[in-house]
């Protein structure tokens, strides 16, 4: 499963691109603000692009579909690695098949139900992202979501990628793996929780114990 990073924070983005631990980025407007208005969007664009190798999703921010394709399109030339991300309304599967007739990937965003999810594929939409975590807010079930939506893209060879996006706590990932989402877009906090384990510190708090009492050097 190809691991995205939920995030605008550059820190973050290399921190864990240099561990190897990422496939892409995803950002959204919400994500965008949380670093205050100094950043000029592009320029933090180009940057999070030149610092991962893969996919990093940049999000229009308006409601019709002509500002959309206009804001795609922009956005599309600050770097090869620029994903399209538009909203799961009728203005942003229309310009999902603009754009992707462009041949621009588009990530279909905030989808709560497996019809929309089929509809952004028939849309030509690269990845779909069903929020998992907004929809256990709502005491629904996020992971039944994947589930069919994986079985739906399964029985008509539907190529879209599912990328289950607003994963909250590890075992929101334990599930998503099982489940065979494509990818996962985690924010930092729970990447890193996703290799912490007490028996590991214990463990190695005792290698480390054992070493000092032999007092030789490697
Ligand atoms: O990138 C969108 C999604 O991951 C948002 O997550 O936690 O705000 O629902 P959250």
């Amino acid at each position: 499963m190809k691991i995205f990073l939920d995030t605008a924070d550059i820190a973050e983005i290399r921190r864990a691109t240099e561990a190897g631990l990422i496939d892409g980025v995803t950002t959204n407007p919400s994500l965008m603000a949380k670093l205050g208005a100094e950043r000029e969007p592009a320029e933090l664009f180009l940057e999070i692009c030149e610092a991962v190798d893969g996919p990093v999703s940049a999000e229009v921010v308006v409601l019709d579909a002509e500002g959309m394709i206009e804001q795609g399109r922009r956005l599309a030339k600050i770097h090869d690695n620029i994903v399209i991300k538009v909203p799961l309304t009728e203005a942003g599967l229309r310009a999902c098949r603009t754009l992707t007739n462009d041949d621009i990937r588009v990530n279909v965003t905030l989808c709560f139900s497996p019809t929309q999810a089929h509809l952004a594929a028939k849309a030509g939409a690269t990845y779909i992202s069903p929020f998992i975590g907004r929809i256990d807010d709502v005491a629904g079930d996020g992971m039944e979501l994947i589930s069919q939506i994986r079985q739906i893209y399964d029985n008509y060879d539907i190529e879209t990628e599912i990328l289950a996006a607003s994963i909250r706590h590890p075992q929101h990932m334990v599930q998503a793996l099982l489940l065979g989402a494509d990818c996962g877009t985690l924010p930092p906090k729970v990447l890193y929780q996703l290799l912490e384990h007490p028996l590991t510190d214990r463990g190695l708090e005792g290698f480390m114990a054992d070493w000092k009492s032999l007092g030789r050097e490697l």
